[in-house]
């Protein structure tokens, strides 16, 4: 079924418009009978957040972004999956155009601006599945027009927490003004604050469900180090690295660069991958990282995994490589295992951090 798919459907939607493909792929997702995947190998299975992942691969926020198909994507082999991002209010977003395929570069342009159904729809559908079988966590942000942002947050985890395996604090995305202040020390120091506060709050006896902070890939070192400082003083569960960039690293399409927004693909692997080893140095083992930008192979999974990364996540990959990539990717990490005489990805987790640290920084 994902062969069919990958040699039928995905060369059509490339031809559309990105976001009527989008839109497309995710009506087939809905009806597709796909079938359960075949079990994952045992040393593929990663813990990390108190959860026991059966891989290592997940889809990133932004692709199921109302919570429409959490198990088609989980029945795709994905290890977990994040939906949202989520705001309290239904917000429509940017006025279209605004997300662009870059083919040349292998990489997407969006300024989507976090569209939302709201919290109410997103969770109605994922208390519909609670109980289901999968690691699917929210991605959650603020309304465009909020007062105050920080009671966004608090909002969405009092309404989420209850029907997910773990929440993603999105201060990242380029898109909504005056969002990624929120990583600046004293701002994130207060969300962290309020934010595992009203965690704690909703916690159902021991069950504290884990809170991630998602940062962005372009963040200055000083800022990371602040970051970093202010997560482990709250002792959030974990961070992801990254978000979209909002620069422009060598791009062939020279027209579509100069599209506002957040660039993801295979251009934000090298600076997504250097601040990953850069956060995972800070934290010193405090708590695991998920690395995400730029994956669209087996190796670049394992560089990740190498750079400081427990779990990774993808998105943009999936629309170049096809859905085929998510089980090309764990058959190379075992490969990579037996080559590395590895008995599990633990085992190469940070390996190459100091010496990704010690590179050039990527231009
Ligand atoms: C169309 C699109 C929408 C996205 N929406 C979100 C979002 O709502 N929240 C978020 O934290 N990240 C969002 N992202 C960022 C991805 O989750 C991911 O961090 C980024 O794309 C890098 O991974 P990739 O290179 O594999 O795509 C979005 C990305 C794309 C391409």
């Amino acid at each position: 079924m994902i062969t069919l798919f990958d040699r039928l459907v995905a060369p059509l939607l490339r031809t559309l418009d990105p976001e009527q493909a989008h839109a497309l792929a995710l009506a087939a997702l809905k009806r597709a009978p796909l079938p359960r995947p075949a079990a994952d190998s045992e040393k593929l299975r990663v813990q990390a957040f108190g959860l026991t992942f059966p891989n290592p691969v997940g889809i990133a926020a932004g692709f199921d972004k109302h919570a429409e198909v959490p198990d088609a994507l989980l029945r795709l082999g994905f290890g977990f999956v994040e939906v949202g991002g989520v705001t309290p209010q239904p917000q429509p977003g940017n006025p279209r155009p605004r997300l662009f395929r870059l083919d040349a570069d292998q990489a997407v342009i969006n300024r989507l601006g976090l569209n939302s159904e709201g919290v109410a729809a997103v969770a109605a559908r994922l208390a519909a599945r609670s109980g289901a079988p999968g690691i699917v966590g929210i991605n959650i942000g603020a309304n465009k027009d909020t007062v105050d942002r920080i009671a966004d947050y608090v909002a969405c985890i009092e309404a989420l927490s209850a029907h997910v395996n773990f929440l993603t604090v999105n201060v990242s995305s380029p898109n909504t003004p005056g969002l990624r202040n929120l990583q600046q020390a004293a701002a994130l120091d207060e969300l962290l604050a309020r934010v595992i506060d009203a965690r704690e709050r909703v916690a159902v006896g021991a069950a504290r469900t884990p809170v991630l902070l998602k940062i962005a890939p372009d963040l200055t070192l000083g800022d990371l180090d602040d970051a970093v400082g202010v997560a482990r003083r709250h002792r959030v569960d974990g961070m992801i690295v990254g978000n979209t960039t909002i620069s422009r690293p060598n791009l062939r399409e020279t027209e579509k660069a100069k599209e506002q927004g957040g660039l993801s693909g295979r251009p934000l692997f090298a600076l997504s991958t250097r601040l990953l080893a850069e956060t995972y140095v800070r934290a010193e083992g405090a708590f695991p990282l998920v690395g995400a930008g730029g994956i669209d192979s087996g190796a670049a999974a394992f560089a990740k995994i190498k750079a400081g990364a427990s779990l990774v996540q993808l998105y943009s990959g999936l629309i170049f490589r096809g859905i085929g990539l998510v089980r090309s990717i764990k058959s190379d990490l075992l490969d990579f295992l037996r080559i590395g005489r590895m008995d599990s990805l633990a085992d190469a987790v940070g390996r190459d951090a100091a010496e990704v640290t010690a590179q050039p920084w990527p231009g």
